[in-house]
């Protein structure tokens, strides 16, 4: 018997109107359009501004466009993976929320928090479950308010991120299409470069964390991008000498959107073809675990079945990984 491969079947993505310019942050904090477009090569951002909303709206939006365009039954999904760092609530898990705001009723759902890499280490978990045949249909989701967490007084980071959802429908096949190999690699210890300081268990919100601006993202932003070049060039190289693929034979590599310049070293070390390379950061920042989702999702018409397709991130925990998938479809 063949062996079963998890598949992406669909795929949809949804970012929030209101659109943050550098020219407006640049009235907010020191800043300019000029230092953000030559340090990050971010030019706008989307921001979810409607009152009581989260990421789990945010991921409502894409997943409701996906079953759709799929033409598939909510009742048909057994899994809702989500990807996220900025769930609605310390729990229950935004998965759950999302479930129920779409009327998923059959399956179960829980989240996954592995920062900017979180999409990927979903993808690379759900497909397990596809693989082992215990899940026909599974939606995996990023998904990021990020704006909740960003101090838009801090110039350091509050230009980097954009709030945005993008999900897939993972399916079985036995053709020789999805999801080929996966790599995820983690380390702890990177933790003091980029972390929230409250709100967790060892520091629990309190007056005094909210005075401190505890509840913002806090990041050594030299370290993590060291950190993140080194590791996104290494675990490029690693998936495809586990594969035996060159070049040549990639058709698409799609890195995690967190600096143009961090794409920019991966392109020259690995001496790749920037035609290949799916770059959005300029319009919608770094997203965290919606990054490659809303690549995939704004390329979707370009690939063609087959196609040989990089996924590589980076991200807080330190975590990081790449996965190599064989497109599954040609788009209508
Ligand atoms: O997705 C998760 C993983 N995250 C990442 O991969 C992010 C990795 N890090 C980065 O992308 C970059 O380190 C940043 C974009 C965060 C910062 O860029 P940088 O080139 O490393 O700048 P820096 O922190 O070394 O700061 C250089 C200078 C400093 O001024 P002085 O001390 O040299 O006078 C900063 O105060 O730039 C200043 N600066 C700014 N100036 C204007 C920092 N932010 C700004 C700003 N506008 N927004």
């Amino acid at each position: 018997m063949n062996k079963v491969h998890a598949v992406i079947t669909g795929i949809a993505g949804y970012l929030p109107d209101y659109i943050l310019t550098n020219e407006e942050l640049s009235h907010m904090v020191d800043t300019s359009d000029e230092w953000i477009m030559t340090r990050i090569g971010i030019k706008e951002r989307h921001i979810l501004k409607e009152p009581d909303s989260g990421s789990s709206d945010l991921a409502v939006k894409a997943i409701e466009k996906l079953l759709e365009k799929t033409n598939t039954h909510r009742d048909e999904i057994d899994f809702i993976l989500c990807a996220t760092v900025t769930p609605d609530m310390q729990f229950p898990a935004t998965a759950n929320i999302i479930a129920d705001k779409v009327g998923i009723l059959n399956g179960f759902g829980y989240d996954i928090n592995a920062g900017c890499s979180g999409f990927l280490y979903a993808l690379a978990s759900a497909s397990k479950w596809v693989e082992s045949g215990s899940c026909k249909k599974i939606i995996v989701v990023g998904t990021e308010k990020m704006s909740s967490i960003v101090d838009y007084t801090d110039r350091a980071t509050c230009p980097i991120f954009g709030d945005g959802a993008g999900a897939v429908l993972l399916e079985p096949t036995t053709e020789k299409l999805g999801v080929m190999d996966c790599i995820l690699h983690s380390d702890g210890s990177g933790r003091k470069y980029l972390h929230q300081k409250a709100g967790g268990s060892v520091k629990p919100a309190s007056r005094e964390t909210v005075d401190a601006k505890e509840h913002f993202i806090y990041q050594e932003g030299q370290a993590v991008y060291k950190h993140a070049v080194f590791r996104m060039c290494e675990v490029n190289k690693e998936i495809c000498d586990n594969n035996n693929l060159t070049d040549n034979d990639v058709n698409w590599y799609v890195p995690h959107q967190a600096n143009k310049r961090i794409i920019n070293s991966l392109i020259e070390k690995l001496q790749i073809d920037p035609a290949k390379v799916m770059i959005n950061i300029e319009r919608f920042g770094n997203t965290t675990a919606a990054t490659l989702p809303l690549c995939l999702w704004e390329w979707e018409s370009k690939m063609k079945k087959g196609d040989n397709v990089i996924l590589s991130s980076f991200g807080a925990g330190f975590t990081w990984g790449a996965i190599y998938l064989k497109w599954g479809y040609d788009s209508k």
